[in-house]
């Protein structure tokens, strides 16, 4: 694995929440548009105008090589992976539609479904996975009726971290005329992701976690076939474009991106996206180095610590996240040992997904969360392992 030059005795496996440390060059972007470029993209015509609009034209056309895709102008920008699910869901549904989703959602997913469902606008239906988090797609296919207008469906559980079988699911979307929106939050920059093979229609992504680019980067990707004028915007507002008009414009990216982007944050973003393709191997092999490092925290954890359990199996397909616990400690004490005793940094908890907690049993506590990095090592999880052994011994109290 890559060699970390940024973190100071810190071993950090909180990169389901978001990846740190970044790659310097991500660092130096961010700091390069804000010390020599500054300006707002789309608005002006002077030189830095020019220069910032250049760097948000390079970040699309950087993420419609990850996604396969074949029109940039279809890389819309936002905030978070939160956003983008809720332009995609509140921008599709109308009254009366039906929707299928799954029972290992984050909450940027059931709120929002939730909401319309408590408004009466939508009836949804939650298909349980099993307890490895693994949806059937032949559930699906027998869910969909002649309302049904969306399934929406987690790439990879940000809890168990196991991969749901997308193509599949799309091919059944496809052949019932149902629209695919796939939150890919977790597998953007993790999992090789074809959106065309896949059938989406619609995919979410967060630029910070995988993608290694700063907190506030993300976006949503409408595939090169589909009707956008399907999806009515969250916001409205300027964009530089059509200034004489009261009216939104009606094309892309400009019908949803209102308002000024995060343009240091898409520095970093395309730095980090940049870095993952071409300086890592590629993504196939972040795929493997991470489950090689997942494979091996499990399997010495188990062979160590008697009262280690992790839900997340490895006989089903992982983006390297693991939930466990040690059953004779609660996750909290657990979680503040390993932080102030030995520097590790974890996320315990629901990890914003109750249902999936409901359906693993592990609700209303939790678990624990490692989710592992390009830049994590098998020294550190020896580190880990002999921490939580330590902890589950009683030797912190
Ligand atoms: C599966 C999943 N979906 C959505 C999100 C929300 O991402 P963001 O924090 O970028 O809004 C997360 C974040 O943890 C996630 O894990």
């Amino acid at each position: 694995m890559l060699k970390d030059r940024s973190k100071s005795g810190v071993i950090y496996f909180d990169n389901a929440a978001t990846s740190f440390p970044k790659p310097e060059c991500v660092t130096e972007a961010v700091i390069h548009y804000m010390t020599k470029i500054g300006a707002n993209p789309g608005r002006s015509g002077h030189r830095m105008a020019i220069e910032a609009g250049q760097i948000v034209f390079k970040t699309r056309k950087s993420m419609t090589a990850l996604f396969k895709l074949k029109n940039p102008m279809r890389v819309i920008f936002t905030i978070n992976a939160t956003e983008a699910l809720n332009i995609a869901i509140k921008g599709v549904l109308q009254k009366g539609d039906h929707v299928i989703t799954s029972s290992m959602e984050h909450n940027s997913t059931i709120r929002p479904l939730h909401e319309l469902e408590r408004e009466k606008v939508i009836t949804l239906s939650i298909i349980q996975t099993d307890k490895t988090g693994i949806l059937n797609p032949d559930e699906i296919r027998k869910s969909i009726t002649i309302k049904t207008k969306v399934v929406v469906i987690n790439h990879a559980s940000n809890v168990l971290g196991s991969i749901q079988p997308i193509r599949e699911i799309g091919k059944i979307c496809k052949e019932n005329g149902v629209i695919f929106i796939v939150d890919c939050a977790q597998t953007a920059g993790v999992v090789p992701i074809d959106i065309n093979l896949n059938n989406i229609d619609i995919l979410a992504f967060a630029g910070h976690k995988g993608l290694y680019g700063p907190t506030g980067t993300g976006g949503m990707v409408i595939a090169d076939g589909f009707d956008f004028n399907k999806i009515k915007p969250l916001k409205y507002g300027g964009t530089g474009s059509l200034s004489d008009k009261i009216d939104q414009p009606n094309f892309l990216p400009d019908r949803f991106e209102s308002g000024t982007l995060n343009v240091a944050g898409l520095s970093g973003l395309l730095a980090g996206s940049e870095y993952i393709q071409n300086k890592t191997g590629g993504i196939e092999a972040i795929f493997s180095n991470k489950n090689k490092l997942l494979n091996y925290f499990i399997k010495q954890a188990e062979r160590n610590i008697q009262d280690f359990i992790s839900y997340s199996s490895l006989n089903v397909p992982s983006i390297g996240v693991v939930a466990f616990k040690l059953s004779n400690i609660s996750i909290s004490e657990t979680a503040q040992f390993l932080s102030d005793k030995y520097g590790i940094m974890c996320r315990q908890g629901l990890h914003c997904s109750p249902l999936a907690h409901q359906t693993i049993g592990t609700f209303p506590e939790g678990t624990l969360r490692f989710g592992f990095s390009i830049f994590n090592t098998k020294e550190e999880i020896d580190n880990s392992v002999y921490a939580l052994k330590s902890i589950s011994e009683g030797n912190e109290k």
